[in-house]
């Protein structure tokens, strides 16, 4: 063949893996609402960056016709790039080719890619919109599915893992999305189950639509499974670039600073009046959060879940952090089952990539009720306990209100490895809030007395000058140094910046056993 010929045949080749499922089915996809794998791929990275790896790869199924059915790079684009010049490496599953099922060849090119991520140390981001296993392949797409599986969580805690869920995710297919750092789905276009509402009809006579059971809004607010919900896939592969911003390339680096006009010792002056007096009035802690922030941006995570918790990053002063917060506005900011993994999730995350964390903390206890105790409070409230204990990055925590009982000691104390402890003049450190405290150590006196109103009264206004403050805890030096709101900002940079050179190394041992 001579050398035209074969550059010919190379153009024919790739244009055949470029036009992917055909024109009808591309138009199908548009026509619903979704891109294609390779418009997503390159909407996503840096322009120009795309490199393509396996662009030839066939599948080697011999049944059902499948012999006829082969299309270079077999349904799912994969390869590397950058985001702000960093290297990524990306598989985008191609719903155009045969639904985007998943083949033995189909897996082995996930997996040379997830490969490739962990051993150069750079993020993996998965683009989902998938049929599931493919069906003609029987056991050897299964097979496919646990070697990516297994790869997923080997990659785990040592490179950031991002999925977009942009059509559907069904079947055990849902299980390399939910081992990875991060899920986001795109509204109404995309869902995600283990069974089906037709299977569930079934088996439980529920009647459920898709949208009901796996929709975007049903994983944001009811399941936890998703952290972001974007209202379409611009504004998803726009969230996936944002989010690695505020990441390290992996575990054994640290995210990247963002230079900032704005100054590192900015007052804040709205923070002064932010706490109410009446302890039992509510406020937004975000209000704190973004007033700190460096140009007062947050990136909240799971806002739509959990909301007694508030968790996300912000950079002070460059550097990202982040944040984990007790919502008074939500609950009184009480913690429950659902705050407790929403919170710890975030905060090993942090942990595993190397970024400091923030603590503010207005919390009055854990939720009461059956439904929390019979649920597993105690296993999960655990869980926040553990995680921010075992965390070594550093740790700052700063109370701007109450700070109750057991949820003083979970929420990032002095005891369990935070690094610089702030309060608040506002502050309120105790076993329990005054009302409740009277109660138990006065009950035989106010039950004698001859006006017991009064009596409790006066009791609890003595309780609340002993102990409704931040004092008692900083004689004790559990709290570092009491500070003014509208300084929070500079104090907070400037504890960063001290513990930049923390070293904190544990015993040796395996892994520790986390109550899951
Ligand atoms: C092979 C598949 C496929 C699959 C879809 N296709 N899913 N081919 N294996 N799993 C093909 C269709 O035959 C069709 O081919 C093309 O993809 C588009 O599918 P449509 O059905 O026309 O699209 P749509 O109407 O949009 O419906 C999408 C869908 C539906 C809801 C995803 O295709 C569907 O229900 N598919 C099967 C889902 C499923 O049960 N998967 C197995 C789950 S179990 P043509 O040639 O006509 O365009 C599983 C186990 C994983 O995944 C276990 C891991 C441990």
């Amino acid at each position: 063949m001579d050398r035209e010929k074969q550059l010919e045949r190379l153009d024919e080749m790739n244009a055949a893996a470029l036009a992917g499922g055909g024109e009808a089915r591309v138009r199908r996809q548009h026509d619903a609402g979704r891109k294609t794998a390779r418009e997503r791929v390159d909407q996503f990275l840096d322009p120009g960056t795309f490199r393509e790896l396996d662009r030839f790869v066939l599948h080697t199924c011999q049944d059902f016709g499948m012999a006829d059915k082969r299309i270079p790079g077999d349904g799912v684009v994969t390869g590397y790039g950058r985001v702000d010049g960093r290297l990524v490496y990306v598989f985008a599953q191609d719903f155009t080719v045969l639904g985007g099922s998943l083949s033995h060849a189909f897996a082995e090119k996930i997996c040379k890619v997830m490969d490739l991520a962990t051993r150069n140390g750079a993020p993996l981001i998965g683009l989902n919109d998938s049929g599931g296993a493919r069906i003609q392949e029987g056991v050897a797409s299964l097979g496919g599915y646990a070697d990516i599986f297994y790869r997923n969580v080997r990659a785990s805690g040592v490179i950031p893992q991002l999925s977009a869920i942009m059509g559907p995710c069904a079947g055990g297919a849902v299980y390399s999305p939910a081992i990875t750092d991060f899920v986001a789905m795109v509204d109404q276009t995309s869902y995600m189950f283990v069974t089906g509402p037709d299977v569930i009809k079934t088996v439980t006579h529920e009647e459920v639509t898709k949208e009901e059971l796996g929709g975007a809004s049903a994983h944001a607010s009811k399941s936890g499974v998703s952290h972001f919900t974007t209202p379409d896939e611009d504004a998803c592969l726009a969230l996936l670039r944002e989010m690695l911003s505020f990441m390290p390339q992996n575990n054994m680096e640290e995210a990247p600073r963002k230079p900032t006009d704005d100054s590192p010792t900015r007052s804040c002056p709205k923070l002064d009046e932010l706490v109410p007096t009446n302890a039992n009035k509510p406020y937004d802690i975000r209000e704190l959060i973004t007033e700190v922030a460096d140009d007062q941006h947050f990136l909240e995570v799971q806002g739509d879940y959990a909301k007694n918790i508030v968790v996300g990053w912000i950079r002070l002063n460059g550097r990202s952090v982040g944040v984990v917060a007790n919502q008074p506005e939500h609950l009184a900011g009480a913690l429950d089952i659902d705050a407790s993994l929403k919170a710890a999730r975030f905060i090993r995350f942090c942990d595993a990539f190397n970024t400091p964390l923030l603590v503010l903390e207005d919390v009055p206890g854990f939720l009461p009720g059956t439904a929390q105790e019979f649920g597993g409070i105690i296993k999960h409230g655990a869980k926040l306990l553990y995680a921010f204990a075992e965390a070594t990055v550093p740790k700052v925590t700063l109370i701007t209100r109450k700070a109750y009982g057991g949820a003083y000691c979970v929420m990032n104390s002095k005891h369990i490895g935070a690094d610089l402890n702030f309060a608040y003049p506002t502050a309120e450190i105790a076993v329990m809030g005054p009302d409740g405290a009277v109660n138990i150590i006065y009950r035989r006196e106010l039950a004698a007395a001859e006006d017991p109103v009064a009596l409790k009264a006066e009791l609890v206004e003595d309780y609340r000058v002993k102990f409704a403050n931040p004092y008692q805890a900083a004689g004790l030096g559990y709290v570092d140094e009491v500070i003014r709101p509208r300084e929070t900002r500079a104090r907070l940079i400037d504890a960063f910046e001290s513990l930049d050179t923390k070293r904190a190394d544990g015993p040796s041992r395996k892994h520790g056993n986390i109550p899951l």
